[in-house]
C-alpha cells in the first residue's frame, strides 16, 4: 500500500467520523429538546391539576358552610337554602376542568347574591384558603403520576401585596420569581376578575440533572460507539504503519543478506578458479593461504547461516538451553581470543578487567559464549576510531555481571529502546556503511532472558557505549 492511499484513507476516515459524531451531537441536543418539551408539558399538566383540586376543595368547603349557615338562618333566606342544594349536588358530578370552571362562574353570582343579602361580603386572605401541605401533598401526588421525580420549589405569590404569601422551604427566592425558570398558574380562576390575584409557581431546582438522568442509557450507548469506532480506527491506521515499517524492514534485511553472502561466495569462487587454472603457477605457500582464504570465508557463510536459523529458532520458541556449571570468566577470555585478531587488525585493543580468578553460574556455555561475542563484535564495529574496548567480570549479590565498554560511534537514547528488536539497525545515512543484520542484539537479549538475567544500555553519542549483563547464579549459591 503506498503512502498516499493510506494518507487517502486516514483523511477519509477523519472526515466520516467527525461527520457521524456531529450528527450524533445533533440528534441528541434533538432528544434534549424534546425531552425538556415533554417535561414542561407534563408540569403543566400536573399543576392544573393541583389548581382545579384546590379549588375544587374550596368551593365544596364553602358549599357546606353555607349550607349550616342557611340552616341557622331566618325563613327569608330559604329560599338560598335550594339553590345551593342544587349546587352541592352539581358540584359532585364535576369531573372536568371545564365543568368545573362553568360551575365556579356560576357559584360566585350566587355568592354574590348570598353575600349582599347576608350582610358577609368580606375577602379572606390566601393565607387562610390555601394551606402549604396540602398543596405540597396535592402537586406531590400528581408529579409522580407524571413520573417527574425530582426535587421541587413552590410558592403562592400575591399581586396586590406583591410578595411570596406562601414558600415550600423559602429556598430559591429568586429563581420563583424569574419567569424564564419557573412556571406560574393562576390559582382560583373562578375570583371575580379583580380577586384574580394569586398565582402558584413552582421552580425545579434540578430540572436539567433530572431531563439528562433520563438520557443516560442513550449518551453512555452513544459515547461507547463512538469510543469503539475512534479505538479501532487508531488500532487499524497503526497496524497499517507497523505493517509497513516491517515489510521496508524485511526488505533491507534481504537485500543486505543476499549481499552479505554474495562476498564470500565470490571470493571462494574467485580462490577456486585459481586453484583450478593450470597457467597459475602454485608454489607450497600460496597453495595454503588460497586454501585459508577458502577456510576463513566458509567460516564466515557458515557463521551467518548459523545467525539467521538460530533467530528463526528463536521465534519459533524452540531454543532449549543446556545449562551447565560454568566459569564467565573462562567463557569471556575465549571470546577475547576469537576477536582479539579482528580488533587488532583495526589498530584496537582489549582490555580485561577480572576481579575475581573464578566466577560459576549456572549457564547454556554455546549461547553464553555466543553473547558475550556479539557484543564484543559491535564494541568494534561500531567505531571510527581505534578500538578500545574494556570488558569487566564482577561478582555481585546473587549473580555475575559483565560489562563491556567501547570508546565508540554511541547510541542515541530513542534508538537505545529500539537496538533490541530484531532487526533494528540505527540509521547511519549513506555516511558509515557498517554491515550487519540487526539480529545480534535481539538473539543476545532471548539469550539472557532465557537465562532469567537482565541487559542494561548506557551510552552517550560520539563517546561510546557500555553494556551491562546480569547473570544469576542459578540455584549455586542461592
Ligand atoms: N556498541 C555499539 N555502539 C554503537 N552502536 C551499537 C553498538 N551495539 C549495537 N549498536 C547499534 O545497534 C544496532 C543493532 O545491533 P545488532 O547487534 O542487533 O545488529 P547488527 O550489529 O547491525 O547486526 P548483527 O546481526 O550482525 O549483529 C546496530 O545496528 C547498531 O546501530
Ligand atoms: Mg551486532
Amino acid at each position: 500500500m503506498n503512502k498516499k492511499l493510506i494518507i487517502t484513507i486516514i483523511i477519509t476516515m477523519t472526515i466520516a467520523l467527525m461527520g457521524l459524531m456531529i450528527i450524533q451531537v445533533y440528534w441528541i441536543r434533538n432528544a434534549v429538546t424534546v425531552k425538556e418539551a415533554n417535561f414542561a408539558i407534563s408540569v403543566d399538566e400536573a399543576i392544573s391539576n393541583v389548581v382545579f383540586k384546590i379549588e375544587k376543595i374550596e368551593m365544596s368547603e364553602r358549599l357546606k358552610k353555607q349550607m349550616e349557615n342557611v340552616a341557622k338562618s331566618p325563613s327569608s333566606l330559604k329560599m338560598l337554602d335550594s339553590i345551593n342544594k342544587l349546587s352541592l349536588k352539581e358540584f359532585s358530578k364535576l369531573n372536568t376542568r371545564d365543568e368545573f370552571e362553568k360551575f365556579a362562574n356560576q357559584s360566585f353570582l350566587t355568592q354574590q347574591a348570598i353575600d349582599r343579602i347576608m350582610g358577609t361580603k368580606k375577602e379572606t386572605p390566601i393565607e387562610k384558603r390555601v394551606n402549604k401541605v396540602l398543596i405540597d401533598t396535592l402537586i406531590a401526588i400528581e408529579l409522580d403520576k407524571y413520573g417527574i421525580k425530582t426535587q421541587y420549589e413552590f410558592g403562592v405569590f400575591n399581586i396586590t401585596r406583591n410578595s411570596m404569601v406562601i414558600q415550600k422551604t423559602g429556598a430559591y427566592p429568586d429563581m420563583l420569581l424569574n419567569q424564564k425558570e419557573s412556571s406560574t398558574y393562576l390559582l382560583f380562576a373562578g375570583d371575580v376578575r379583580s380577586r384574580r390575584e394569586n398565582y402558584l409557581i413552582i421552580y425545579f431546582p434540578n430540572k436539567q440533572q433530572f431531563i439528562f438522568s433520563q438520557m443516560y442509557g442513550l449518551l453512555i450507548v452513544s459515547l461507547i460507539l463512538v469510543a469503539t469506532i475512534i479505538v479501532s480506527f487508531y488500532i487499524s491506521v497503526s497496524t497499517i504503519f507497523r505493517q509497513k515499517k516491517l515489510s521496508e524492514v524485511k526488505n533491507d534485511f534481504i537485500n543486505n543478506m543476499t549481499h552479505e553472502f554474495k562476498t564470500p561466495i565470490s571470493t571462494i569462487s574467485l580462490a577456486c578458479e585459481a586453484l583450478k587454472d593450470k597457467d597459475i603457477s602454485k608454489t607450497e605457500t600460496i597453495y595454503n593461504s588460497y586454501i585459508s582464504i577458502i577456510d576463513e570465508e566458509n567460516l564466515r557463510l557458515k557463521g551467518m547461516a548459523e545467525k539467521v536459523l538460530q533467530t528463526a529458532i528463536l521465534e519459533k520458541g524452540e531454543l532449549k538451553l543446556k545449562n551447565e556449571w560454568v566459569d564467565v570468566i573462562e567463557i569471556v577470555n575465549q571470546a577475547v581470543k576469537k576477536i582479539k585478531l579482528q580488533v587488532e587488525s583495526k589498530g584496537g585493543r582489549i582490555f580485561k578487567d577480572f576481579q575475581i580468578e573464578s566466577l560459576k553460574v549456572k549457564a547454556d556455555r554455546m549461547h553464553l559464549t555466543n553473547v558475550v561475542l556479539n557484543l564484543l563484535d559491535n564494541a568494534n564495529k561500531y567505531n571510527l576510531k581505534e578500538p578500545e574496548i574494556l570488558i569487566s567480570v564482577l561478582e555481585a549479590d546473587a549473580g555475575a555481571l559483565i560489562r563491556i565498554q567501547d570508546n565508540g560511534i554511541g547510541i542515541s537514547k530513542t534508538d537505545q529502546k529500539k537496538i533490541f528488536d530484531k532487526l533494528y539497525r540505527v540509521p547511519t545515512g549513506n555516511v558509515h556503511n557498517f554491515k550487519g543484520f540487526g539480529l545480534g542484539l535481539n538473539y543476545v537479549k532471548a539469550i539472557i532472558d532465557k537465562h532469567e538475567g537482565r541487559i542494561d544500555v548506557s551510552s552517550e553519542l560520539d563517546k561510546g557505549t557500555t553494556f551491562e549483563i546480569f547473570l544469576p547464579f542459578g540455584d549455586l549459591k542461592s
